[in-house]
């Protein structure tokens, strides 16, 4: 049932801008681009990974989906407690690092599907599993049908994470931004995409979910400083006479970890939304 505002069709909208901006190639064409760098960058686990692991409360002979899954951040030490991963992306680039992840577990009890969520059929490609999680991975147009197929998807609870305010931008970011194209970033109109919207379609989807917010910090690998400008100049089309800008932040903000490569922290907010399916724990 929906009030005044859809707030699903409001979501289209926000996200149709986006898609506009970046109509010169796929999703998962995009992501095929990104797996390194992703993969790189998560590998090797992280606090953040452990805490979502936890809230999962897995038990030894549990079925989990992992929607969205990635290289696997989730699914392989998920795999490490459970019966039975089932892994469902677009990429096949982020999941070829999902493969080589799990063999470096010594892993097998998983199965990876390579296709986007809103093309998997329920009951033909995959039967419901007991938990389902989708970690920022929401890139569906219609999120109350997604949402509505995990729902459906799953036998005792369903996890999303996701934004909690800004995500892709943190203060220093917006202003660097600020500095390059003279102008604040502009996303969704002002409007973002994160947590709330989730919620509100849920709740007219009549599942009155639980949330949590947490500080989150992501991380990002480069071997050099000249490797950081080059991935985000391509990721944040910096056209090129501002490159100095950028470097020039890069500079200031990468961190050097032991020796071993650049990094670069960002701290934002996550929200962790999730429900039980009804008369389950
Ligand atoms: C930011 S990564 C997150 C990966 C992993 N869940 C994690 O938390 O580390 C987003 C992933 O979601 C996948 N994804 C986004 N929308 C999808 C869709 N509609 N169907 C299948 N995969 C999707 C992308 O291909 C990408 O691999």
């Amino acid at each position: 049932m929906t009030g005044i505002i859809n707030w699903n069709e409001l979501r289209k909208a926000i996200v149709s801008e986006g898609r506009r901006r970046r109509s010169h190639e796929r999703p998962e064409e995009m992501w095929d681009k990104r797996a390194e760098e992703f993969n790189k960058s998560t590998r090797g686990g992280s606090e953040r990974t452990e805490k979502q692991v936890a809230s999962l409360k897995l038990d030894p002979d549990y079925t989990v989906l992992d929607v969205g899954a990635g290289t696997g951040r989730l699914s392989v030490p998920i795999a490490k407690i459970v019966k039975q991963v089932t892994a469902v992306d677009q990429s096949g680039g982020m999941l070829s690092y999902l493969e080589e992840n799990m063999a470096e577990g010594g892993l097998s009890n998983y199965k990876a599907i390579q296709k986007r969520w809103e093309d998997v059929e329920l009951g033909v490609d995959i039967e419901p599993h007991d938990v389902v999680i989708a970690s920022h991975s929401l890139g569906m147009f219609d999120l109350q049908e997604a949402l509505a197929k995990m729902d459906a998807a799953a036998k005792r609870r369903v996890y999303i994470f996701t934004a909690a305010g800004k995500w892709f931008f943190d203060d220093q970011e917006e202003e660097l931004w600020e500095r390059i194209y003279d102008r604040p970033p502009r996303r969704g109109g002002g409007f973002r995409s994160d947590y709330m919207l989730l919620y509100n379609i849920l709740h007219d989807m009549g599942i009155y979910a639980n949330v949590e917010i947490r500080d989150s910090e992501h991380v990002q690998r480069y071997g050099s400083i000249d490797e950081a400008v080059e991935r985000w100049k391509e990721r944040r089309e910096i056209p090129p006479e501002n490159e100095p800008l950028l470097r020039e932040y890069l500079a200031k903000n990468l961190e050097d970890e032991n020796g071993g490569g650049l990094v670069f922290r960002r701290r934002t907010k996550s929200a962790m939304i999730w429900w039980p399916k009804s008369e389950s724990s």
